[in-house]
């Protein structure tokens, strides 16, 4: 029982880690995210023998994307454990301070901010990069992006600047941009952003500089790296001497000693933090001497000298007038809570997801019921519990369609799901789902396809499948309500655009069971074409790393189904012509079959960076020195392995030397 729940529950928060770290876009509210987490901490902490070492209780969420150079962090990006509850916070500080033997230690208590982590990295006080935490060792390099944020310094101003300092931060969005961009946004009949924390995360992302100036970023430093030599010895002076330095920092921070003054501080931000500037979802609590938090030191994930109190949700009571059911994209059937409106966090709540029915039975949930909704973060509101006292005694459960509300047809469980799905291909609600899921900005990125002009499209029975979106007309389009000319006009450019779009978008546009935006990349890597994946093996796919069995399977079924085959076709026949990612020929690459070792400390690489760019361009890495070694890369300080390849007469290389080889290829 514990190892089936520990599997779902890795499962779910595999894919909420994805969904808000890489893709920005979180289905459920942190407050959620966290439960899940920390149910699984406990069922693993309760049966040790089940392994977590790859469990996502001890890893930190990955960010990377395509499109972005990777960079080493020169000391890891780990994440913060974090509690809701007073008592966790304060057998932390205690649990501290017995580890301290100290009675009472000093600790600075500071706002959490609700934004994306960033790295920027000065070399004697000037700015050399900046990166995302990516997965807390590699991140990717947002210099670019991050340099059209007003207020970050490019250089540090005045006493003490250290040779190298990685200072950490949070890139954020004020609410009145992120308000500015959804009502132009909606103005133009586009989706709009969840949250100004996604809208900041997808901003620092985006490849489109130009974009990325329009949108105001903030920032604000708080966190130390690496630092040589360190001119500081605790939290609260390098708070001070960000300040002096003339970098944006926290507006307010608490020294305090002992559990006492930690709350009291924890309290006083509460009160206060509305009228900071930038959003903040709890207080971070750290040992304030920089030794003592040595001595202390990390988990994996986290560091020991520190922790995050986060403040819980906003919540409202009120009526679950009925339960409703919605068909997604894939036929999965979702409950979803229709609410006498209320109001939470700023906006009138009306629905909330009710996920699947193995969860409504667990919270009891029934048509009339009085309940407690939450929103955290702006996303979707979730319906938390019922409120047992106030139940009607004649309310029953509700009971679970056992056809599909959409098109009547049978529905069925899926072994080893917890959904229901409807299996009917041609249900209304799936191919409405499965156009906008094409024309997403995750997939084919066709602005103007949203829901609204997709449900015309389907109701005047201008399109069946997503293939027929190109053989749409001007004269169709204008036709649509709330449409004009230059509306037409664009959404044809749009469609016309998406013909040439990257593979990977096509691929994840389709909707093949399993296959999302990270897979769709990891498969237009490996065959180029669509033509080649769907000739692929069963063999061949799982051989592709990120491709297990499941996900094989689905690909497999998905080309073999005879209507998917002739959609896939008939885009071919209108003009699809992705474009398939640049592919390095190993056996052409310019390290090909070449033996490297590599020894001494590189002025500006890591050695990780240099094997993986040995590698990536066809070479292998070995520990030690033979004949068999082609290249030694030696850096400063190299020592008997220098000696050795001397001797043998194996080429040496400098990092220029070997930089040079790469780009002169
Ligand atoms: S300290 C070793 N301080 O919250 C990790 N983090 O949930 C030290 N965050 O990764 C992190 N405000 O991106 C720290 N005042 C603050 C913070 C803060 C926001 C973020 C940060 C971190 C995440 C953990």
């Amino acid at each position: 029982m514990s190892q089936q729940r520990i599997t779902s529950l890795r499962k779910q928060i595999a894919k909420h880690d994805e969904l808000y770290h890489r893709d920005a876009k979180p289905q459920i509210s942190d407050f959620e995210y966290d439960r899940l987490k920390r149910e699984l901490a406990d069922l693993e902490e309760a049966n040790p023998e089940l392994g977590f070492e790859e469990s996502p209780t001890n890893k930190v969420g990955d960010d990377r994307l395509e499109g972005f150079e990777s960079y080493t962090h020169a000391a890891p990006m780990k994440s913060l454990d974090n509690t809701y509850s007073e008592e966790e916070f304060i057998a932390f500080v205690e649990r501290v301070g017995k580890s301290l033997e100290q009675e009472s230690v000093s600790f600075v208590v500071e706002p959490k901010i609700d934004g994306v982590a960033v790295s920027l990295t000065y070399e004697h006080g000037k700015l050399v990069r900046a990166v995302t935490r990516g997965n807390g060792i590699q991140g990717d390099d947002i210099t670019a992006n991050a340099l059209l944020i007003e207020e970050l310094p490019r250089k540090l101003a005045g006493e003490g600047i250290p040779d190298v300092i990685e200072i950490r931060g949070e890139i954020f969005m004020r609410n009145e941009e992120f308000d500015r961009i959804n009502a132009e946004r909606e103005s133009k009949g586009l989706e709009v952003y969840a949250n100004p924390r996604n809208l900041a995360a997808g901003t620092v992302k985006m490849l489109d500089r130009s974009e990325v100036r329009r949108r105001k970023l903030n920032i604000v430093l708080y966190g130390l790296g690496h630092c040589e030599p360190l001119p500081f010895e605790c939290q609260s002076r390098y708070h001070e001497q960000l300040k002096e330095w003339g970098a944006p920092v926290v507006e307010r921070y608490w020294k305090v000693n002992g559990s006492e003054g930690a709350w009291k501080a924890i309290e006083q931000l509460d009160e206060m933090r509305e009228g900071f500037n930038y959003p903040t979802d709890g207080a971070v609590i750290k040992v304030d001497s920089l030794s003592e938090q040595d001595s202390l030191g990390s988990t994996a994930k986290s560091p020991r000298w520190a922790i995050a109190y986060k403040f819980a949700a906003e919540q409202a009571e009120t009526l679950l007038e009925a339960i409703s059911i919605q068909v997604g994209r894939t036929g999965v059937l979702t409950p979803v809570a229709e609410l006498r409106p209320v109001q939470l966090a700023g906006t009138t709540v009306s629905r909330a997801t009710l996920h699947n029915q193995e969860e409504m039975q667990r919270k009891d949930v029934r048509p009339g019921d009085w309940v407690v909704v939450e929103k955290a973060g702006e996303i979707i509101p979730a319906m938390v519990r019922v409120v047992t006292d106030k139940r009607n005694e004649t309310s029953k459960p509700f009971e679970f369609p056992q056809t599909c509300p959409s098109c009547s047809q049978p529905i069925s469980k899926i072994e080893g799901e917890v959904a229901h799905r409807c299996l009917n291909r041609a249900c209304p609600a799936q191919l409405q789902g499965s156009l906008e899921h094409f024309a997403s900005r995750q997939c084919m990125d066709i602005e103007g396809l949203g829901e609204a002009v997709v449900e015309q499209l389907l109701s005047r029975g201008l399109v069946a499948n997503i293939a027929d979106i190109y053989k749409l007309t001007y004269d169709e389009l204008i036709d649509l309500e709330k449409f004009a000319a230059k509306s037409a006009l664009n959404l044809i450019d749009g469609i016309d655009k998406s013909r040439s779009a990257e593979l990977w978008r096509l691929l994840h546009g389709l909707g093949i069971p399993q296959v999302g935006a990270t897979a769709a990349k990891d498969l237009a890597k490996a065959y180029g074409s669509v033509q080649a994946l769907r000739e692929a093996s069963l063999e061949s796919l799982v051989a592709i790393d990120g491709v297990g069995e499941k996900t094989a399977k689905g690909i497999m079924s998905y080309f073999s189904d005879e209507a998917n085959s002739e959609v896939i076709d008939l885009l071919f026949e209108r003009g699809m012509k992705p474009q398939a990612p640049e592919v390095i020929n190993m056996a052409e690459a310019v390290f090909a079959d070449k033996v490297f070792v590599i020894t001494g400390t590189l002025p500006t690489m890591k050695r990780d960076q240099a094997k993986s760019m040995i590698e990536e361009n066809g070479g292998k890495v070995s520990g030690s020195v033979s004949k068999k070694t082609d290249y030694l890369l030696a850096g400063e300080s190299a020592g008997s392995k220098l000696e050795k390849a001397n001797k043998l007469g194996v080429a040496v290389l400098d990092e220029a030397a070997f930089l040079e080889m790469l780009s002169s290829y």
